[in-house]
């Protein structure tokens, strides 16, 4: 059973292959209406979530396909102390495919193992956001037409960030990519991605404070929200959430051709006045993030027939 945990589970190869697919899916939506009729999403949510669990809805509804599930833990058995095993022992006898948020790191990793359906990584704790990478990649991929030899800025929040730490995996593949890594002191990297990312794979990166003395350098700014829900006390959330803050005047020392991404949601870390200038490309890309998941429920399922029907 194929599942979903984290952006390495896909090879290079595979990762062409589903942004070709998202890519006709987006061009061709007709073609691709009825391609889950008859089966079921579950959308199993213990942490608050608006882009990535309305996507995958939006993507198996646009397949023609059905959906179930709940959008807190307090909505479902988990307040009786239900555990993930159970639940998803549960829901394999009620949907075909199943994407998981949760805030403990490897929670949907435990649930994978106790599967009968195949299961999707729907960001775990400050560990990894799998499709959320997969998102970023298409819209790299469809905007700037690659995805090797780019100068990519990670800003924000760092330690906390699970989407810069899957990108950060998925992008050390591609060929001359180079980071320079823009946080506080507080919220640098975490001492694994350093090391058995970035180090092993002997990838090029700088570490810088000032966003301003960068952008003229960068390709790409991931901008990145200061992860609230992770800090231990207010008051060192309060002292670094306004840290970053994107404007006009900084995107004037950026190249014309140099694109902004977030993931969303954004707090104050990109100014509103941004938002018009056409290098700003965060909502299309959380429109992109439709398509990936449509072209992932597809290939999930479609491997998972083939298992079956081999069996
Ligand atoms: N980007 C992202 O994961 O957004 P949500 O938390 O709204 O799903």
């Amino acid at each position: 059973m194929r599942h979903l945990m984290s952006p390495l589970d896909f090879s290079v190869e595979e990762l062409e292959e589903l942004m070709n697919l998202a890519e006709d899916i987006r061009n061709n939506p007709g073609k691709y209406a009825h391609a889950c009729e008859g089966k079921i999403l579950a959308t199993c949510f213990y942490e608050p979530s608006t882009r990535t669990r309305l996507s995958f809805e939006s993507a198996m509804l646009r397949l023609g396909g059905q959906i179930l599930g709940f959008a807190s833990a307090d909505s479902s058995s988990a307040a009786k102390g239900e555990s993930v095993s159970d639940t998803i022992r549960v829901i394999s006898g009620y949907a075909d495919i199943c994407a998981m948020r949760h805030p403990k790191e490897g929670a949907p990793m435990v649930a994978a193992a106790r599967s009968g359906i195949p299961v999707i990584n729907a960001g775990d704790g400050g560990h990894q956001h799998p499709t959320q990478t997969l998102t970023d990649l298409l819209t790299i991929h469809s905007l700037k037409g690659h995805l090797d030899n780019l100068t990519i800025g990670l800003c924000g929040d760092l330690k906390f960030g699970r989407t810069v730490h899957s990108l950060i995996k998925a992008l050390v593949r591609y060929p001359n990519v180079k980071f320079i890594f823009i946080s506080p002191q507080e919220l640098t990297l975490p001492g694994y991605i350093r090391d058995d990312v970035l180090q092993k794979n002997n990838i090029s990166f700088t570490e810088v404070r000032h966003l301003e003395e960068v952008m003229p350098e960068l390709d790409l700014l991931y901008m990145t929200r200061v992860q609230r829900e992770r800090f231990f006390n207010e008051e060192d959330y309060v002292r670094l959430k306004d840290f970053y803050i994107l404007d006009k005047a900084k995107m004037k020392l950026a190249r014309e051709d140099m694109l902004v991404l977030h993931p969303l949601p954004r707090v104050n870390e990109i100014s509103v006045e941004v938002d018009d200038d056409p290098r700003a490309v965060y909502f299309k890309q959380a429109k992109y993030g439709v398509y990936i998941r449509m072209a992932l429920i597809v290939t999930l399922l479609a491997m998972k027939e083939k298992e079956e029907s081999s069996c």
